[in-house]
């Protein structure tokens, strides 16, 4: 296990390099599997989701290759359609995989999904889709088998704009015959991406981005080049350890338009943020608080920054309402940021935050992805010193990020324990 060792109270002046979207990559990688040709990924972030992605291609019997950030992978030989199930319980991302295995070998067999446990997480809507599509599924011993020799265009309706199953059956649609439509699709910036890339390959993808999906079934798919869209998240993450710390930031390969919701909540709090050419400046002036965040689906205010901007409002001055409308369990963050001495009261999915001049260092454990970040943040703003153990979560998401918070003058450094 690797921990982090902090020295707080530091304000960040400098640029940062966003990488490319964690939540983009991920879908790119399954649709990688529709194609027998080649597929190459520039940017490509060495995140451990990647990577454990990436596995799962190559036991699939895809050939890989990742020089650099670029990573190549050529589906000639690939005929496997069971997803290790170590492989699976690693991340959610994996139930991904379900849509485009069916559409290239007919079948699929996948142990059900882990990933950050923030909630229950079901995958009821993956599965109805894939069912409406024609897919004959059989869930026991906790493996989900599928199978279908010809997949079949049709109307679906989720009942929740489900990122994950928006795309899962779309992966399932592009080769199926006929149309099929999707109502109350989720309309991420991911999903854009996942349906320029999928086009990019020949298939007929339209109205991604809105609640209405349509998507022409097409005989065959090929190999593409394709460099995945910014990650809003890392950016937010940055904008919000900019407003904790104090000081000036630059964000190279950064889509203001992806951020908006977040952008305005900053603003509220009163920094100063411009946009221009892909860079988002943000200047931190005070921290007023920002009274109500409630998250939502895209264009809401995201949850992946939910714990992010926790911990920003406990040294907001004034009180500050976060209310978590999607996971059921995602406060594991505050219970660590009581120990830096915020004043927190969790009730259900509301945190009711008072604000605190200063939070002071402390030995803090990370719990999951997004909240390893948020304590992260936490600490490099902190009067004193911290430790925040546990790592591995952050690795899943953020590619070099004490590198990045290191070169615009934080201090933290990384040991093993
Ligand atoms: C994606 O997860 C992201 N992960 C998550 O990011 C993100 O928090 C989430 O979308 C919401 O934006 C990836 O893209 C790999 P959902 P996903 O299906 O697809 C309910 C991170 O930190 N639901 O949109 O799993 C579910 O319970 C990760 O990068 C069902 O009820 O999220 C939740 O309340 C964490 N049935 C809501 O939908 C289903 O079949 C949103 O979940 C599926 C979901």
């Amino acid at each position: 296990m690797e921990k982090y060792i902090v020295e707080g109270g530091r304000p960040l002046y400098g640029e940062v390099e966003i990488q490319s979207a964690k939540n983009a990559v991920l879908p790119l990688l399954a649709a990688a599997v529709l194609v027998d040709g080649e597929v190459i990924l520039r940017k490509c972030p060495r995140i451990r989701d990647v990577m454990n992605m990436v596995e799962i291609l190559r036991e699939l019997g895809f050939r890989t290759d990742f020089i650099k950030d670029t990573l190549r992978i050529d589906g000639a030989d690939a005929a496997n359609h069971e997803i290790p199930a170590a492989l699976a319980k690693e991340m959610r991302s994996s139930i991904f995989m379900l849509g485009s295995v069916i559409a290239r070998f007919g079948r699929a067999r996948i142990a059900y999904p882990g990933g950050c446990d923030i909630g229950l997480r079901p995958i009821d809507l993956h599965l109805s889709g894939l069912r409406r599509l024609g897919v004959k599924i059989n869930e026991a011993g906790g493996y989900i088998d599928c199978e279908c020799d010809r997949l079949r265009g049709a109307k679906i309706v989720l009942d929740c704009p489900s990122v994950g199953a928006t795309e899962n059956i779309i992966l399932a649609a592009v080769r199926a015959e006929g149309d099929t439509l999707i109502e109350n699709a989720a309309k991420e910036p991911e999903i854009v991406d996942l349906a320029n890339f999928l086009n990019r390959m020949g298939a007929r993808v339209y109205g991604a981005g809105g609640a209405t999906i349509r998507i022409e079934g097409v005989k065959e798919l090929h190999g593409t080049e394709y460099t995945p869209i910014s990650d809003r998240i890392e950016a937010g993450t940055f904008l919000i350890a900019s407003a904790m710390c104090g000081g000036e930031l630059v964000l190279k390969n950064a889509k203001a338009e992806n951020l908006a919701a977040v952008i305005h909540k900053l603003i509220e709090i009163s920094c100063k943020i411009h946009t221009d050419n892909g860079k988002i400046y943000i200047e931190s002036r005070g921290r007023i608080s920002p009274k109500l965040v409630e998250t939502s689906p895209y264009p809401g205010f995201p949850t992946d920054l939910q714990a992010q901007i926790t911990a920003l409002a406990c040294i907001c001055e004034g009180s500050t309402v976060v209310v978590e409308n999607l996971f059921e369990t995602r406060f594991k963050h505050v219970p660590e940021l009581i120990r830096m001495g915020a004043d927190i009261t969790v009730r259900g999915r509301s945190a009711f935050i008072r604000g605190v001049s200063t939070l002071k260092g402390a030995d803090v454990v990370a719990g999951d992805l997004r909240g390893g970040a948020a304590l992260t943040l936490a600490a490099i703003s902190a009067e004193g010193l911290s430790t925040v153990t546990d790592l591995s979560h952050i690795d899943r998401g953020y590619s070099g990020f004490e590198y990045k918070l290191r070169s615009v003058g934080a201090r933290i450094r990384r040991i093993a324990v």
